[in-house]
């Protein structure tokens, strides 16, 4: 019999008791098809009496997860706690240092710290795989780093949140409060240890800088993607918009421009007839265009049990069969520093005012349009709620910063009665 695959398992909740499963389920079949076993050696987490629904004691138990990282006996550490820092990056790197492959789920830290991560892996002949860490289950690490290796990408872009995305369409569909929805996506195993990460699209915001990485072949920047999250998304828009003809996504949208790199994670408004307009609960859809590929779309679950454990196995089935892409796909200190574009190609945009019911309260919003260069494709005023005014306005192209300062002078009225809410429209 061939040498096994010695794997040491650090973290065993949602996604790491989908790996012990599926070794033990399909261990004949892992091991035909890496041609040698793949086994589990060591396993860690904070709490040894918890009832995990799963046996572990074919395997040697470690409170820390870094002693476990660098046993002689695992070899490759399998990081799945989760955080960008503390326990998870400490274990990371003692494993490099130790001489470890490294597969892990965990977009923060790498979002944060993979190119540090990735060239200590690169000087101990290693590779750190993360193809868990970005849209569940899809393999679209694999599909950019591989399949389409060898295309100009000229834009990525995507739904890469399944607890936003569950949340958005349960609200819309079952008309459940946000706090039904959030709830049923946690009971899912949807949902980050800290819940604000998925809420406020940082968690998404993590996956497109890995994604950017290795797409563009430039180094993860966190940082330069323009961020917001759901949390200040209401029914209301997600009613007005469906009636509008669009669905309302946080989507997530990568380009490498004359001005740099536009990263952005925001919700946006997209024709709900379009295959993104049309993901349902905890899908995933992720978009990428190629010079020569032109556009392939990958969908599938985005988080749970399965789809992640399934990704995270993958990756390690490429490193039983000897198979060691770089970790971005390119080696990390050829990565390029791509700036950060100031700002973002013009859109079309929706905006939702309630406006004080009087004359010449709507002139003076068009008139304030007008003044910025923004042209209005479509208005309309709804509702009978004397003596406030709701208004809907969706305008032809125009940039953020001229909207910006659009929504400035508003602001500067006696017309408003709330603060107007202003959501991109994205072509997809
Ligand atoms: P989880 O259910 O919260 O499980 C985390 C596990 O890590 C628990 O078993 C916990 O131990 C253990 N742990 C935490 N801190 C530890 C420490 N200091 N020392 C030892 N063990 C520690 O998380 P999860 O949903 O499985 O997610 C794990 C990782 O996968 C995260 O990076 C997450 O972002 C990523 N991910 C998750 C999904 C998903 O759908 N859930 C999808 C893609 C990626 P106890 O059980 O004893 O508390
Ligand atoms: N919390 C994440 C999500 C898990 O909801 O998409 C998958 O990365």
């Amino acid at each position: 019999m061939s040498t096994p695959l010695r794997l040491g398992i650090a973290g065993l909740g949602t996604v790491g008791v989908g790996v012990v499963r599926i070794v033990r389920t399909h261990a004949e079949m892992l091991t035909a098809r890496c041609g040698r076993p793949v086994e589990i050696t060591a396993v860690s987490a904070r709490d040894r009496s918890k009832d995990r629904g799963i046996g572990l004691s074919g395997y040697t138990w470690c409170d820390d997860p870094v002693a476990l990282a660098v046993r002689e006996d695992v070899d490759v550490f399998v990081e799945l706690m989760g955080g960008s820092d503390g326990a998870a990056k400490q274990a990371t790197e003692a494993a490099l240092a130790a001489g470890k492959d490294v597969v892990t789920a965990n977009k923060a830290m790498l979002a944060l710290h993979g190119q540090a991560l990735a060239e200590k892996a690169e000087a101990r002949g290693r590779v750190i795989r993360f193809e868990a860490a970005v849209a569940g289950g899809i393999p679209v690490v694999k599909a950019l780093t591989e399949g389409l290796a060898a295309n100009r990408v000229t834009r990525v872009m995507g739904v890469m949140n399944g607890t936003c995305n569950y949340i958005l369409t349960r609200m819309e569909k079952a008309g459940l409060t946000y706090e039904e929805a959030f709830a049923e996506a946690d009971g899912l195993g949807y949902v980050e240890a800290d819940p604000t990460l998925d809420i406020g699209g940082i968690d998404a915001g993590h996956k497109l800088a890995l994604l950017s990485a290795v797409a563009f072949g430039a180094r993860p920047d966190f940082d330069g993607i323009r961020l917001e999250g759901i949390d200040k998304v209401s029914i209301e828009d997600i009613h007005q918009a469906a009636d509008m003809g669009f669905r309302i996504k946080l989507l997530g949208v990568s380009q490498r421009t004359a001005r740099g790199l536009e990263q952005r994670m925001q919700p946006c408004l997209v024709p709900a007839s379009s295959p993104l307009g049309q993901l349902e609960g905890g899908t995933n859809m992720v978009v990428i265009e190629g010079d020569a590929v032109e556009q392939i779309v990958l969908r599938g679950p985005g988080a749970g049990e399965g789809p992640t454990a399934s990704a995270v196995m993958g990756d390690v089935c490429d490193l039983a069969r000897g198979y060691r892409v770089p970790t971005f796909g390119q080696p990390a200190d050829q990565l390029e520093t791509v700036p950060a574009a100031k700002s973002s190609l013009p859109a079309p945009f929706y905006l939702r005012m309630t406006l004080k019911d009087k004359p010449g309260a709507l002139a003076q919003i068009a008139t304030i349009l007008g003044a910025s260069g923004i042209s209005i494709d479509r208005m309309r005023q709804y509702g009978d709620s004397e003596p406030e005014a709701p208004v809907l306005i969706v305008t032809h192209k125009t940039t953020r910063d001229a909207l910006d300062e659009a929504l400035g002078s508003m602001a500067g009225t006696d017309v408003l009665v709330s603060t107007p809410v202003a959501l991109r429209i994205e072509e997809v």
